[in-house]
């Protein structure tokens, strides 16, 4: 079974996706960054991008995570702050530990591709790429 059908389906992750953008937005430091964004469109791509991640019926039509994020300086502490509403998402609507465990696993290679500034100074972000830190 998927995670996708242990944690239930498309009325979870519809629901997830809810509680989910109103942590966003609360957060002093996350909110900045959704001041710009078609919340709708973004909640509907987040929606469909979260159901193939967890395994669901895949049909993300969005832009791929590098092109979507690419502008918007994200920093590792950002992205782990994102990660961390996410778990306490997931917990709320019933998700065991376990399995959040593993959805964390799933997203976290698309740090490479969401972070693009360097935050506090506690990373090595593009320090020693000899070909310039394309990747
Ligand atoms: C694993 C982590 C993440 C996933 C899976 C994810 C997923 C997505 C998806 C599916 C979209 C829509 C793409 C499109 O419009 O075609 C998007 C856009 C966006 N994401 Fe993320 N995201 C992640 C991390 C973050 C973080 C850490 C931030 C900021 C703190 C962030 C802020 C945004 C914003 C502001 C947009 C809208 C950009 C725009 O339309 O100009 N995301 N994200």
């Amino acid at each position: 079974m998927s995670i996708y059908e242990t944690i239930g389906g498309d009325t979870s992750v519809a629901e997830a996706v809810e509680r989910f953008y109103t942590k966003l937005t609360s957060d002093p430091a996350l909110g900045v960054f959704f001041e710009h964004a078609d919340v709708a469109q973004l909640k509907t791509r987040q929606r469909m991008f979260l159901t193939a991640a967890l395994g669901g019926p895949d049909a993300y039509e969005g832009r791929d995570m590098r092109a979507a994020h690419a502008h918007l300086q994200i920093t590792d502490a950002d992205f782990d702050l994102f990660l961390e509403y996410l778990a306490e998402t997931l917990a709320e609507i019933g998700t065991k530990a376990a399995r959040i465990d593993e959805v964390l696993e799933a997203l976290e290679p698309l740090r490479l591709e969401i972070v693009s500034a360097v935050g506090d100074g506690s990373d090595e972000w593009g320090s020693q790429d000899p070909t310039g830190g394309s990747g």
